[in-house]
């Protein structure tokens, strides 16, 4: 097989997508996100290091054809990343405080921890001003009504290269703490056909990005590093 023959496999899943059931695209979206994270890490089950590459190239470029007309203008899928207008200081603040206040429920989740609805961040998701900053860059949106805290707060915690689900379908990650100033842990994105998009959130930032379209990663914490954040699910409609 020559490195370009695989390619239009990209269309014919992004066909295929259209004629699935939500659940069906779901577990479509898993698989590919499964083998994107092992081709990313090196897997490649045996074939070359080209197999291994056009695997990679295809499920990359396959990931945002799943929701074809619903990723406007998607290259790295990253939407918006910097201060966003729509957390004032106090909003900040309290997300802060409740991120402290949950960190005792926190359950891990592969290897980070996450404290899913505490109250104030899901009332904070359903914001006017962030729908409204969302709508206006990708269309309309609904909130998911999902806010979790996350914390990597141990040596050694991380995520691997993954996309989300579809309740974090655009994800608003906004960054609340990450200790010392001497940072090791980063999060990087992998946009097909690009340089990967290596991301270090000052304190108040957020990454507005298609979480279930890039693939992505936070490399693993060290000794004494620690990582707070904020996450809320969106959904394009
Ligand atoms: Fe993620």
């Amino acid at each position: 097989m020559s490195q370009t023959d695989s390619l239009p496999l990209v269309d014919r899943f992004g066909r295929l997508s259209a004629e699935l059931t939500a659940a069906e695209r779901e577990n479509l979206k898993l698989l590919l996100s499964m083998a994107a994270g092992g081709l990313l890490v090196g897997h490649a089950g045996g074939a070359s290091e080209d197999l291994r590459q056009v695997a990679l190239k295809t499920v990359q470029r396959s990931l945002p054809k799943l929701h074809d007309g619903k990723r406007p203008e998607f290259t790295t899928g990253i939407v918006f990343l910097g201060r966003a207008p729509f957390f004032t200081d106090a909003d900040l603040a309290a997300m802060d405080e409740e991120s402290l206040a949950n960190r005792y429920r926190a359950e891990r989740f592969h290897d980070h921890y996450v404290a899913s609805g505490a109250p104030l961040a899901r009332e904070m998701a359903l914001s006017s001003d962030i729908n409204d900053f969302l709508s206006e860059r990708v269309g309309p949106v609904l909130p998911t009504y999902k806010a979790n805290y996350l914390y990597y707060d141990a040596p050694g915690l991380g995520i691997d290269p993954h996309v989300d689900k579809d309740e974090f379908a655009l994800n608003v990650l906004t960054m609340l703490e990450h200790r010392p100033d001497q940072r090791h842990s980063e999060l990087i994105l992998y946009p097909p056909d690009e340089a990967p998009v290596h991301v270090q959130l000052a304190h108040g930032e957020s990454l507005v990005f298609f979480a279930d379209s890039v693939t992505h990663q936070r490399t693993r914490t060290v000794a004494g590093e620690s990582i707070r954040l904020v996450s809320f699910g969106y959904h394009p409609i």
